[in-house]
């Protein structure tokens, strides 16, 4: 898209938001559905088309630190802030107690608010343009998979015209979320910043989360509409005359696969967390494909990220299993 098209197309955008109106735009995570995060009838209608529960609480997108002071009691939280410099723009989000701004349908009710700046500069140029924090979910209706492209947001949210084009997001799956506390940090969901690289900065507190309602760690959240398995669950041999589409690490020995599709640089963790959703989705539009198979990664690092995303998406037509062999 040209510059200056791209600009007019973020300045109407930006009026949108003032509006009340929603936007899709992209981020480097996934393409959010935003909404003037200040705006409750706004943040409604994000609920409404996203056909999603209300006490699924949402993420909201800053263009700078100083909105932190509208949002947070714990804007000047040394913590908050060394997390801030070392990691925004970027995909980390903070989970933080929240200031009286914020309307209850944003948080659902909770006393604290996710927070993150993203690290894509139409997401960044549309919230400073609109001046609005903006509250964003992934662009996908409940229990689907985060868009990586606006084809997929054009196919799961049809007639939906205010829509961003920015391309493929670069990181691919969805932001690391942790929650700040006194003495350090909880990881509430994994993603492609690690326990490690925190570990850098911030205490990381054991597992043990509290009751948190995060829906995005319920066992089957992002759930394809084709079968897809784990390598490590599937006997190959056994479900062979159906044909297989086949998301891999790295180059298979096995001559069976209808399809196939590798990151660009193989075996590299970060490259495979880019293509999963997005070579999920196409699998699943291959009329050539009947079942997904994607390879599984040592839960180590980033790894542990992809293969939070990959049992969700696979935990539904794990017990079905059975029912695919020996056809
Ligand atoms: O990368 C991302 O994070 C993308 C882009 C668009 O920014 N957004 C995203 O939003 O994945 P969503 O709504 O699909 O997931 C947000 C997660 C949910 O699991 C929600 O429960 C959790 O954040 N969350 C939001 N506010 C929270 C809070 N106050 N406490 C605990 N979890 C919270
Ligand atoms: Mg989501």
């Amino acid at each position: 898209m040209k510059v200056n098209v791209l600009e007019e197309k973020i300045r109407l955008a930006s009026q949108k938001i003032m509006e009340g109106e929603l936007v899709i735009f992209p981020t480097e995570t996934v393409y959010g559905l935003g909404a003037n995060a200040l705006n409750p009838i706004a943040v409604e209608k994000i609920f409404k088309l996203k056909e999603r529960p209300h006490f699924n609480p949402l993420i909201v997108h800053i263009a700078s630190l100083e909105q932190l002071k509208d949002l947070t009691t714990e804007f000047d939280n040394p913590q908050v802030l060394h997390l801030a410099k070392s990691f925004w723009p970027g995909p980390l989000t903070l989970v933080v107690e929240k200031t009286e701004n914020i309307p209850d349908i944003v948080t659902g009710g909770l006393p604290t608010v996710a927070i993150r700046m993203p690290d894509n500069p139409i997401a960044l140029s549309l919230i400073e343009k609109s001046g609005k924090p903006i509250a964003a979910p992934s662009a996908n209706k409940f229990g689907q998979l985060s868009p990586t492209r606006v084809e997929q947001v054009y196919e799961q949210f049809p007639g939906f015209e205010n829509i961003i084009d920015g391309g493929e997001t670069k990181v691919g799956i969805e932001s690391t979320i942790i929650k700040i506390e006194k003495k350090g940090c909880k990881l509430l969901r994994p993603g492609v910043i690690t326990r490690e690289e925190l570990g850098k900065v911030i205490t990381v507190l054991d597992e043990k989360v509290e009751k948190i309602l995060a829906p995005g760690m319920i066992k089957s959240h992002y759930s394809p509409k084709k079968p897809i398995f784990l390598l490590s669950k599937v006997d190959l041999e056994k479900v062979k005359d159906y044909k297989i589409g086949f998301i891999g690490l790295s180059k298979s020995n096995y001559s069976h696969f209808e399809k196939e599709i590798y990151p660009p640089k193989e075996n590299d963790l970060k490259d495979y967390a880019t293509i999963l959703f997005s070579s999920i989705f196409e699998l699943e539009k291959d009329k050539n494909v009947d079942i997904i198979v994607v390879e599984d990664v040592v839960e180590e690092g980033i790894g542990i990220a992809i293969m939070d995303r990959m049992k969700k998406a696979a935990y539904q037509y794990e017990e079905k299993l059975n029912k695919f062999y020996n056809i």
